[in-house]
């Protein structure tokens, strides 16, 4: 079932060339957050979602023979694949190929990242400038392996060079089988909004899925979204930052039409713990260190969050980090 404004097409399975997807609610690949830890948290709430790794660099790949932990996926987490970038096609076709011995479920490429060291090197969103060399690269992986090839894209370089219109129909004609748009040109990095009225004309023009990226903050965001898009599915990006529970919560509404009960300041506290407590024993100190800025994300709309986050944000051991959180979580706390 599909909630009565939203387009019937939600309510069927979404076909990505060779795979068939039972839920239309994306993970979005984020660097330093989508670790396997994480992907476990969001994928209690979201068991049929697609989930992505951190993006990986092809060139780096090539020259490392043993593979980096940001590879490593959970046999039980299923789907879940993991994202490349890179400028050279032949780079990335034997990056592909590492990723698919590593259970891939596709290889996404990344043609969106705006970060300066990935685009000077001919990387993520610069990509959109060399339309010739994104094909190449589609083309190439495409041949190295079996599974759906997908991207994951801007609207454009910058508002004088909204491209996504040629863009996303060259990526089709090359082989893509699924294209995500986040709805931003590179120049506005993530600042404004996301102008999903570039992802619905795409998904006008394109007959592979098209998925809606950019500003999906809330169940009530992403039903709009697909309203006005009339896109196959949505990523949620910086809305599960210290929330792994937004993709389940989507998801559930596209089945349901109804909203899931939210998460109490309780749970979340409680989930923070788990989040820690994983990091740790998959990461070690690292893995600590790497905690604090996910603690300050869940540290936020109660009283005393303020004063949580700024002590959660120097955090130097798990013992530490819990004394607080179940401190924070107590009976005795007034809300
Ligand atoms: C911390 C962070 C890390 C990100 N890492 C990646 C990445 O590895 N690959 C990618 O394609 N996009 C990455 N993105 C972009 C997001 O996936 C998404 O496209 C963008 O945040 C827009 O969605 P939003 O407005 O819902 O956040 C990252 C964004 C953030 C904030």
């Amino acid at each position: 079932m599909v909630h009565s404004s939203l387009p019937s097409h939600l309510a069927t399975p979404l076909k990505i060339g060779s795979i068939t997807l039972n839920s239309r609610v994306f993970q979005a690949p984020l660097s330093g957050v989508t670790d396997l830890v994480f992907r476990r948290l969001v994928r209690r709430y979201a068991p049929d979602s697609m989930m992505y790794a951190e993006m990986v660099s092809a060139s780096e790949l090539h020259h490392l023979k043993k593979l980096p932990q940001v590879m490593e996926l959970d046999p039980k987490e299923s789907p879940v694949s993991i994202q490349l970038f890179d400028c050279r096609p032949d780079f990335m076709g034997e990056a592909a190929c590492r990723a698919i011995a590593q259970g891939s479920a596709t290889i996404d490429i990344n043609m969106g990242c705006p970060v300066n060291k990935i685009t000077r090197r001919g990387g993520g969103s610069s990509l959109l400038r060399q339309p010739e060399v994104a094909v190449a690269i589609v083309r190439e992986v495409a041949k190295a392996v079996e599974v759906p090839v997908t991207v994951k894209t801007r609207i454009g370089w910058s508002d004088d060079e909204i491209t996504i219109l040629d863009f996303a129909r060259r990526m089709e004609d090359a082989g893509a089988q699924m294209i995500t748009i986040h709805g931003r040109t590179r120049a506005q990095g993530y600042n404004g909004i996301a102008r999903w009225d570039w992802i619905a004309r795409v998904k006008e023009l394109l007959s592979i899925p098209v998925i809606a990226n950019g500003d999906i903050f809330s169940v009530e965001a992403a039903a709009r979204c697909l309203a006005e898009t009339k896109a196959d599915g949505v990523m949620c990006s910086r809305g599960t930052l210290g929330y792994p529970f937004l993709v389940g919560e989507i998801d559930y509404f596209l089945r349901t039409g109804k909203q899931r009960p939210e998460p109490t300041v309780r749970d979340r506290l409680e989930c923070a713990k788990e989040h820690l407590q994983g990091l740790w024993d998959y990461k070690g100190e690292r893995g600590v260190l790497q905690a604090r800025k996910h603690m300050a994300w869940y540290a936020k709309g109660f009283p005393g969050a303020a004063e949580l986050r700024e002590q959660l944000s120097v955090l130097d051991s798990v013992e530490a980090g819990i004394a607080l959180l179940d401190r924070a979580g107590s009976p005795t706390q007034d809300w």
